[in-house]
């Protein structure tokens, strides 16, 4: 699950994984982690080499439970920090770099492991599970985007919020290593005028198809390989 700040994609993932009984792995509180790590070591954070230096250090661990997912860095709970204004600031010059980029996505891809999950964030249809079976690329109005974001975090105008999203959409959609992209077979959801249930419902009809889809083409690869006649319906497609 892919899209720009505020498109939803955080409620509807917990969502979906939790209908689905599949695990749930927020890579953006990764990225988030990291920056707060970076910014407690009094890193430059305008010095992407100093940065990528220190990429290896902390030790990450992410909790995949859709009703309660944790983050940890170096055995402190960063939930609530991470979401803070200072790091939210800082973390798309983090994201930018190759280094935590690379040690980042090995570890979601370790925690992906054999599948089983969603996954919500910028690369993952593109970079981190090009593989996957479903991939959705969720988007919604600047403004839709901005009210929601002012509806989690209080204190700032919509106009204030909706300057902050489109300042950190242009960093991560610009930035040279995985930027935020649709890949070429994602789904793309509006959720401008839906509902949180009505997304999540849309999503779940789409995963259903597709698994249903991806089913029907390995019992036909199957019975191809046996030497069998395709079914009626097979014919007929
Ligand atoms: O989804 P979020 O706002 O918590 O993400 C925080 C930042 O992390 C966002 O500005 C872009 C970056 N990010 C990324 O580069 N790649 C991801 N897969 C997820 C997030």
């Amino acid at each position: 699950m892919d899209g720009p700040s505020g498109s939803g994609k955080s409620s509807v993932s917990k969502g979906v994984a939790r209908a689905l009984g599949l695990r749930y792995l927020d890579t953006g509180a990764m990225y988030r982690a990291m920056t707060w790590w970076m910014l407690r070591e009094d890193v430059p954070l305008d010095d992407p080499a100093a940065i990528a230096a220190r990429a290896g250090e902390p030790v990450l661990v992410s909790g995949t439970d859709p009703a309660a997912p944790t983050i940890m860095v170096d055995d402190v709970d960063v939930s609530g920090p991470i979401r803070g204004p200072e790091v939210t600031g800082a973390v798309s010059a983090v994201a930018a770099v190759p280094a935590v980029r690379e040690r980042l996505v090995a570890l979601q891809r370790e925690i992906i492991g054999t599948g089983g999950i969603v996954v919500e964030g910028r690369d993952i249809g593109t970079a981190v599970a090009p593989d996957a079976q479903v991939k959705i690329y969720l988007t919604a109005s600047a403004e839709a985007r901005a009210q929601r974001r002012n509806a989690e975090v209080t204190g700032a105008t919509i106009a204030a919020t909706q300057a902050d999203l489109a300042r950190r959409d242009h960093l991560d959609s610009t930035r040279k290593t995985d930027p935020l992209a649709r890949a070429a077979d994602a789904i793309e959801l509006d959720t401008t005028s839906l509902g949180l249930g009505e997304v999540i419902e849309e999503v779940l009809r789409i995963a259903r198809k597709h698994t249903a889809d991806a089913d029907g083409d390995s019992a036909r690869q199957a019975r191809s390989r046996a030497g069998e006649p395709p079914t009626r319906s097979e014919t007929s497609e």
